[in-house]
């Protein structure tokens, strides 16, 4: 996993621009990715640095995502392998609660996992916290998709007018 902070030298400007993009609901093979705005634009900033950071990848997937406060969204614990190999998150707030963030877990299970079991994380014990990122303004959060994660806080949030921002990119292997 790699983190870097104060990505983004025109972080102010982006995060503004991104609170004012349009957002709709997309049906993704993943399912319906809410309230988001896909970025196609391969010279975006994000698409570039993440390709820089996965040596060997493309950038598949690239949204953001607006969660307001009260907005329903699923915080199960996941892997994102279905998405690609390497998971880019970006946190675009300014001000946020303090325990937000991504939590990474390890599995408990120590008897020998059928293959049917494997994405099924709907049973929490068999998982412990094994690293919590914080989220903080113009940082980046790189890792591999198949790590098991989830959100820190279950509802979404809103500070001096801006609900939750976060920038998603999947890559895949060229
Ligand atoms: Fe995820």
């Amino acid at each position: 996993m790699q983190i870097f902070d104060d990505v983004l030298d025109s972080f102010f400007l982006y995060s503004k621009n991104a609170l004012n993009l349009e957002y709709s609901d997309i049906p993704t093979p993943a399912g319906v990715f809410k309230n988001i705005h896909l970025i196609e634009d391969a010279n975006n900033p994000l698409a570039r640095i993440s390709e820089a950071l996965c040596p060997g990848h493309k950038v598949l997937l690239n949204f953001i995502r607006k969660s307001p406060l009260n907005q329903k969204e699923p915080n199960y614990i996941h892997s994102d392998i279905d998405m690609g190999d390497y998971t880019v998150l970006f946190y675009l707030n300014n001000k946020y609660p303090d325990n937000e963030g991504t939590i990474f877990y390890e599995r408990t299970a120590t008897k020998k996992l059928k293959a049917e079991d494997i994405e099924d994380c709907s049973d929490s014990s068999q998982f412990k916290e094994s690293v919590i990122v914080r989220m903080r303004k113009n940082r980046i959060i790189v890792f591999p998709a198949a790590l098991y994660h989830s959100r820190a806080l279950i509802e979404n949030f809103e500070i001096d007018g801006e609900p939750r921002l976060v920038q998603v990119l999947f890559l895949v292997k060229k």
